[in-house]
């Protein structure tokens, strides 16, 4: 049996890429800063629910010992989890900066880097990061979120250009904008915005991402590669 880490898996697209992977077969530990045993009851395959912070590389490095220990491996990483603290550039405090690019980026490099121990021993791996259309165009307001998944993407191409002579793949997915908590936050005006820009005329749904995430687990000729899924956002 397939075995798999979601980081972020609690809710949102996370927690349905977990679904998703466990209706393939695959047995999904979900790391996440939440509990998440409700998630957790609905799956079908033997599945674990680890309270990771992913921006400490000593959370992560135990967290993912933790599962090779009890399954024996771990074939799919999908570094999903992220967080917004938005601010014009010119008052973004230190904090905010640096909180975002902790879990977003640095967060899924410490899960990259210990994850591919492991795949490298197998010669046999997946990596998806969940980036956003936001990492190629930037957004106003979002200049630690842009960088971050900007970061995310550049590291997705670099970790495929390292890793693929061991067999392992390593692909970026990104999303426009998906119906979640993190988009709910936003004023109803700049939704209305938004959705006027999308030409699908709507948000994307959170088992869209899914059902790409679970394709590109499959795709064995597809590395290094962004995948926009943004019904058309920006064409
Ligand atoms: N929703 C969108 O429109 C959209 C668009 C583009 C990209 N994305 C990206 O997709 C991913 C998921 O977004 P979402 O909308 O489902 O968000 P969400 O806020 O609904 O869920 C994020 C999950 O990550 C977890 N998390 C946050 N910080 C963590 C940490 N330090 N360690 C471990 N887990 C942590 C949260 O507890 C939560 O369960 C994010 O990386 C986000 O940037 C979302």
């Amino acid at each position: 049996m397939k075995t798999a880490v979601v980081t972020g898996g609690g809710r949102g697209i996370g927690a349905s890429i977990v679904k998703r992977l466990d209706a393939d077969g695959v047995q999904v530990a979900i790391f996440d800063l939440k509990s998440t045993d409700d998630l957790s009851s609905q799956l079908k395959n033997p599945s674990k629910v680890i309270s990771v912070d992913v921006s400490s590389p000593e959370n992560v490095s135990c967290a993912i010992k933790e599962v090779v220990n009890e399954w024996g491996r771990l074939d799919i990483l999908i570094n999903n989890a992220g967080i917004t603290k938005d601010c014009l550039a010119i008052r973004m405090s230190d904090a905010d900066w640096q909180k975002v690019l902790d879990i977003n980026l640095s967060g899924a490099f410490y899960c990259a880097r210990e994850a591919l121990k492991v795949m490298m021993k197998q010669r046999e791996g997946v990596i998806i990061n969940i980036s956003s259309v936001i990492g190629m165009r930037g957004n106003m307001g979002q200049a630690n979120y842009a960088a971050a998944k900007g970061g995310l993407i550049a590291l997705t191409k670099t970790l495929a250009k390292e890793m693929a002579e061991r067999n392992i793949r390593v692909n970026a997915i990104a999303p426009g904008f998906i119906d979640t908590e993190m988009t709910k936050r936003l004023p109803i005006t700049v939704k209305d915005e938004i959705l006027k820009r999308i030409p699908l005329k709507r948000f994307g749904r959170i088992d869209e991402v899914a059902e790409l995430v679970n394709f590109l687990t499959g795709a064995e000729y597809i590395t290094g590669q962004v995948i926009t899924i943004d019904g058309g956002l920006f064409i």
